[in-house]
């Protein structure tokens, strides 16, 4: 692990296109473990604010806050254009960083996310889990979160999986995920960004994600001019985590074709 001038953890792996991938929530870079053997690809895999081993600091972040982290991240390492690949709360802050800087990208990859924002119902949970965050810790978001983020047959037939991802969540301090929750709330809609997104873009999907699932994945597909879809047999929202060989076929497919 290295830690940028703004204090953000990160690992660069690798040798390639620069891929930089960012981490969904309540998680950090080590969901990514796996993708860090794609082949002819330079991995930049950071810990956003609060989350792994980076320190909180801020407590109502927007994914505008994470975006321009992420875009210091990268200048700081000399990367001028990369490929910026997101991961749910990571694919909002994916398409901040389009809004910030579109000149930067290569190409997108949109792992098991949405370009949609929160409806007010949504936004009203996102609050109150935060309350109930603050008040008992992280372990909340362990107990509410992780029957979703793996599917079924994960939860099942792996349980040293599972047991990595609760490590993982237990890894983000409270006031990152409180932070975090205001960003989820407060994040705008993003279709007309991925509507102008002017780079070839991979849409992956779990075809067993019960967070974001293939339905948002075909409707980005649609909105998407330079898109292709990838749906991932026995894969939930962590579907890079659940089943790696597949995502990173694609995704080594997809980093290719950049070439
Ligand atoms: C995530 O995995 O980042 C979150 O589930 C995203 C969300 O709750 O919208």
């Amino acid at each position: 692990m290295q830690t940028s001038r703004r204090g953000l953890s990160y690992r660069d792996i690798g040798t390639g296109i620069p891929i930089v991938w960012v981490h969904g929530f309540p998680l950090n870079g080590g969901i990514f473990d796996a993708q860090g053997s794609i082949r002819g690809a330079r991995h930049i895999m950071p810990d956003l604010r609060g989350f792994g081993s980076t320190p909180p600091s801020g407590t109502e972040l927007t994914v505008d806050d994470y975006a321009r982290d992420v875009l210091d991240l990268a200048d700081e390492l000399a990367i001028e254009r990369a490929v910026f690949a997101g991961l749910s709360m990571g694919g909002y802050v994916v398409f901040a960083i389009a809004r910030h800087a579109p000149r930067r990208f290569l190409g997108a990859i949109l792992l098991d996310t949405r370009e949609t924002a929160d409806a007010d119902a949504a936004r009203e949970q996102r609050y109150k889990l935060a309350a109930r965050v603050r008040e008992n810790g992280v372990a909340v978001l362990a107990d509410e979160m992780l029957p979703k983020l793996l599917s079924r047959q994960t939860h099942e037939r792996n349980a040293p999986l599972v047991e990595r991802v609760r490590d993982i969540v237990m890894q983000t301090s409270t006031d990152g995920a409180v932070a975090a929750l205001h960003a989820l709330a407060q994040r705008p809609d993003s279709s007309v960004t991925l509507s102008q997104l002017p780079v070839p873009t991979a849409i992956v999907v779990g075809k067993d994600d019960v967070i974001t699932p293939p339905a948002d994945a075909e409707r980005m597909l649609r909105l998407s001019p330079h898109a292709s879809i990838h749906v991932i047999e026995d894969g939930g929202h962590l579907a890079n985590m659940e089943n790696p060989a597949a995502v990173n076929a694609d995704i080594e497919e997809f980093v290719s074709s950049l070439q």
